[in-house]
């Protein structure tokens, strides 16, 4: 697989944390040109720093907000013309019991990890902005799509969109030589893991560890899964999930 990327040039949200700053660094090191996006220039900064090569860049963007998507969609296209993948990393997750949920929260969650890709895929469906060799859209599901945990249900919710976003824009998006998939990753030991881990007593941090089979999971395999997605590799794989997640949907 290693120099399955050299030379394309692939678009990297939520590269200022966790899982799509892994991504973004694997990536540097397998030869592709990388593009990050976030809202934190102070990271997308430090996550530059740590990737091989120099002619990656950054641009920040509210991808909660359909302008300010737009908006860095457009300055992607201007900078490095067409894109061969996008990995949609960015996300939010949080922990609301019903009693504490409010429609704002609900609103945040979709509109960040439901809203920001639906119109990732439509601004980035426009001519020119995508390789009609091959593109891969790939977006950032869970396992949580699947398995249900309390307190959870606006982000399961979230992440179930997903999937059903994904085969839609999958069939719509085949004339134009576009595939999109999703990775479904258990959980993975980030910021946003471990934000969550720090809600849960002892006892549930136990099962969480006992629902993987495998383990918990670590950044470069939801990376190596995003590699496969994205290089020619997958060119007749559309409109499915990847479950990345040391056994915990087999449950
Ligand atoms: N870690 C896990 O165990 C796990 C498991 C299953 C699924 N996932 C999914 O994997 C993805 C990445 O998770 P992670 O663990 O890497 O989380 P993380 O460390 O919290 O990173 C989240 C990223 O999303 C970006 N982001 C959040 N809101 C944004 C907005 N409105 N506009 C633009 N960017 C925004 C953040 O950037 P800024 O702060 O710079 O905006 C940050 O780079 C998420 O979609 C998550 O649901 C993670």
């Amino acid at each position: 697989m290693s120099n399955e990327l050299a030379g394309k040039t692939i678009l990297v949200t939520g590269a200022s944390s966790g899982l799509g700053k892994a991504i973004a660094i694997y990536f540097s090191t397998v030869g592709a040109r990388v593009v990050l996006t976030g809202r934190n220039e102070e990271r997308l900064h430090e996550t530059l720093k740590d990737m091989s090569g120099s002619n990656h860049l950054y641009f920040i963007a509210d991808l909660a907000k359909v302008e300010s998507t737009q908006a860095m969609m457009d300055t992607v296209f201007a900078n490095v013309g067409a894109l061969d993948s996008v990995i949609h990393c960015a996300g939010i997750q949080k922990t609301l019991p019903l009693q504490a949920l409010k429609e704002h929260h609900f609103d945040d969650i979709f509109n960040t990890n439901v809203k920001s890709a639906q119109f990732i895929a439509k601004f980035l469906r426009k001519k020119g902005r995508y390789n009609s060799q091959g593109t891969s859209l790939v977006l950032l599901s869970s396992v949580a799509a699947v398995c249900g945990e309390p307190a959870i249900s606006s982000y399961s919710a979230s992440k179930a969109a997903l999937l059903g976003l994904s085969k839609s824009l999958a069939i719509e998006l085949a004339r134009q030589n576009i595939r999109v998939n999703c990775i479904a990753p258990g959980h993975v030991g980030t910021e946003m893991a471990i934000e969550f881990s720090k809600q849960l007593t002892a006892e549930q941090r136990e099962n969480i560890l006992l629902k993987h089979p495998l383990g918990l999971g670590k950044p470069e395999y939801i990376a190596q899964a995003a590699e496969f997605l994205a290089s020619d590799k997958s060119c007749w794989i559309t409109g499915t999930t990847i479950f990345v997640d040391g056994g915990y949907s087999a449950h």
